[in-house]
C-alpha cells in the first residue's frame, strides 16, 4: 500500500526526504528503506532537457580471451535527444562514455535488465540526494529509473557505476562502469589536445577461469583484503596496445579496479606530467616520477610523443610497493610489479602541441573558515574479525546517521580520516559522494613510514578530489564544503568489497 502511494507521489516523496533531515536526526527513520526500494520513478514534463540517454544494465557476452567468450554484465544504451558525442562507446570497446557541459540537463532513463536489484551512481558530481544512486532507490529487475539534472561539476573525468548495498563490487567486476567527462569553458581556453588526442584508460583487473568466465570473491579472505584479479584489462581488454602519432595527447586515466592500486610510471624512467585529477585540471602542470592510483581515483596525463620515432613502443607499469597487510592468496598481490599496457608510435605527424604553463583556477579553502576548525571529525576505517567499520559502524539501515554525521549546508568542514585504529593494517580509499574536496594534511605514524614511503611521492593531493588513498598508519585531513543540497549522501571506502560489507556510512547535509 505504501509502496503504491509512492509510485503516484514520488516527487512529493523525495522532496521529503530531502527536506527530512531532523526527524532522521532525531534517530527516527523518515521512511523504512522498503519504502524507497523497487519505486519506479517517471520523466517530468516540465524538465526539458538537453541531453536524453536510454541505459541499460544488461547480462551479456564479450570475446575478451582467446576461445570462450565471457559472460559479462553491461552498460547499453542509446542517445534519445542531443549531440551524437554525449553518448558513445569508446572506440573499439563495450565501455559507454558520456559526454557533457557543465550547465546541460540531462534525462538518464535507467532500466534494470539484470536479475537483481540495481541502481547508478555520478561518481564525483554534485548533485541532489535523489539523483545520486543512493542504495535506498535501487530498483528491482525489469524496473526503471528516471534521473533528471543539471550538470553542476568542473569539466573533469567523472564516472559512473551500479551502487545498490552489498552488490556493488559484484556488479562493477561483471563490466558494469562508465565515463562521464565533463567540458567547461575554462577548459576550452587551456587548448588541450581534443579529439582523438584525447585519450581514455580504464584500468580494472580480472581473475578468470579456465573456461574465460569471470571469478570473484570466493571466500571472506578476498573480501576482507579486496579481490584481486591476475590480468589488467584497459578499457576491457586485455594486452592493450595504444597507437600513438608523433604528438602530444591528453590521456585520462580511471583506476576502475575494485580493490588494486596501480604505481604508473613509463619504462624509460621518463616523469609523468600530471594535468588532471579527481575533480578537473589542476592550476599547473605536475611531474612525478611515478603517480598512485588507488580505486576509483582519476588522473589526466600529458604525454608528448613528438621526439619519438614511428615504431617505438613505451611501455606503462605499475611498480612494485608496500601494501601493508596481505593474507596472501591472490596470484598477484597489490604491490605486485606488472606492464599495465604499451604505447606503440605508428605514425608521423607534425602538429603544434604546447603544454599551457596555467591550466586552471582552483581557490584554496582555509582552515580557519571551516565551522570546525577546533575540532575536526574524526573517522576511523577499520577491519577484523570478519568486520568492517567506521568508527565502529557499519552502513545497515539505509537511512540510518549517527549525530556527528550531520552538517550543516553552506558550511566549510574539516574532516579527519585516522587509519589507525584497526587490526588489520591496509589503505583504505575512502570516497565522499556529493561533493569535491580539498586535502589539507597527511600525517604518518612513523612505525608505518615504509609502507608510505613506497607509494607517497605519486599522491596528487593538489586539486580538487573526490577519493583519498588513507595509507596504513595515515591521518588525513579534508576541508570540504556541503553547497545547495540537503539530504543524505554517503562516504565510503571505495575497495568495494569493503563499501558492500559495510565500511560505509550516510552523512546528512541539513539546512
Ligand atoms: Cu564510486 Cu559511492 O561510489
Ligand atoms: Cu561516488
Ligand atoms: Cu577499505
Amino acid at each position: 500500500m505504501v509502496r503504491s502511494m509512492l509510485n503516484v507521489d514520488r516527487r512529493k516523496f523525495i522532496q521529503t526526504i530531502a527536506a527530512g533531515g531532523a526527524l532522521l536526526a532525531a534517530g527516527k527513520s523518515a521512511f523504512p528503506a522498503e519504502m524507497a526500494h523497487g519505486a519506479a520513478s517517471e520523466a517530468n514534463p516540465d524538465f526539458k532537457p538537453d541531453v536524453e540517454i536510454e541505459l541499460a544494465a544488461t547480462p551479456g557476452e564479450l570475446p575478451l580471451l582467446p576461445g570462450a567468450s565471457t559472460r559479462v554484465w553491461q552498460f547499453k544504451g542509446s542517445l534519445i535527444k542531443g549531440d551524437p558525442a554525449a553518448f558513445q562507446m569508446l572506440p573499439g570497446t563495450a565501455l559507454p562514455v558520456i559526454r557533457v557541459r557543465n550547465g546541460q540537463k540531462l534525462r538518464i532513463h535507467f532500466a534494470n535488465h539484470l536479475n537483481e536489484d540495481s541502481i547508478v551512481h555520478w561518481h564525483g558530481l554534485h548533485l541532489p540526494h535523489q539523483m545520486d544512486g543512493h542504495p535506498m532507490y535501487a530498483i528491482r529487475p525489469g524496473q526503471r529509473f528516471v534521473y533528471e539534472f543539471q550538470v553542476d561539476n568542473r569539466a573533469g573525468t567523472y564516472w559512473f557505476h551500479p551502487h545498490p548495498h552489498g552488490r556493488t563490487g559484484e556488479q562493477v567486476y561483471r563490466g558494469l562502469a562508465g565515463l562521464f567527462i565533463v567540458s567547461d569553458d575554462e577548459e576550452q581556453a587551456a587548448a588541450l589536445p581534443s579529439g582523438e588526442f584525447d585519450l581514455a584508460w580504464v584500468l580494472q583487473d580480472r581473475l578468470f577461469d579456465h573456461n574465460n568466465q569471470l571469478v570473484y570473491a570466493r571466500n571472506m579472505m578476498e573480501r576482507m583484503q579486496g579481490f584481486l584479479g591476475d590480468r589488467v584489462l584497459i578499457n576491457g581488454k586485455p594486452d592493450f596496445v595504444q597507437p600513438v602519432a608523433t604528438t602530444a595527447y591528453r590521456i585520462r586515466l580511471l583506476n576502475g579496479s575494485n580493490s588494486r592500486i596501480y604505481k604508473l610510471a613509463w619504462d624509460d624512467g621518463r616523469p609523468l606530467t600530471v594535468i588532471g585529477n579527481d575533480g578537473g585540471l589542476l592550476e599547473r602542470p605536475v611531474k612525478r616520477p611515478y603517480v598512485t592510483l588507488a580505486p576509483a581515483e582519476r588522473v589526466e596525463l600529458w604525454m608528448n610523443f613528438s621526439d619519438r620515432s614511428v615504431g617505438d613502443q613505451i611501455t606503462l607499469r605499475s611498480l612494485p610497493f608496500n601494501a601493508g597487510m596481505s593474507m596472501g592468496g591472490a596470484a598477484t598481490a597489490n604491490g605486485s610489479a606488472f606492464p599495465v599496457l604499451r604505447v606503440r608510435v605508428d605514425r608521423k605527424l607534425a602538429k603544434p602541441h604546447a603544454l599551457p604553463a596555467r591550466l586552471s583556477h582552483i581557490s584554496r579553502y582555509r582552515l580557519e573558515d571551516a565551522v570546525n576548525h577546533r575540532s575536526p571529525r574524526t573517522f576511523s576505517p577499520a577491519m577484523g574479525m570478519g568486520r568492517v567499520s567506521l568508527n565502529g559502524r557499519t552502513f545497515e539501515k539505509m537511512d540510518e546517521v549517527a549525530d556527528n554525521e550531520i552538517v550543516k549546508l553552506n558550511t566549510l568542514e574539516v574532516w579527519e580520516f585516522a587509519n589507525d585504529a584497526s587490526m588489520m593494517m591496509m589503505a583504505h580509499p575512502i570516497h565522499v559522494h556529493n561533493l569535491q574536496f580539498q586535502v589539507l594534511e597527511r600525517r604518518a605514524d612513523p612505525r608505518f613510514a615504509a609502507i608510505r614511503d613506497s607509494l607517497g611521492a605519486g599522491f596528487l593531493d593538489e586539486g580538487w578530489k573526490d577519493v583519498v588513498l588513507v595509507m596504513p598508519g595515515e591521518r588525513v585531513k579534508l576541508l570540504m564544503k556541503f553547497t545547495d543540497h540537503t539530504g543524505l549522501y554517503l562516504y565510503h571506502c571505495h575497495i568495494l568489497e569493503h563499501e558492500d560489507m559495510g565500511m560505509m556510512r550516510n552523512y546528512l547535509v541539513r539546512a
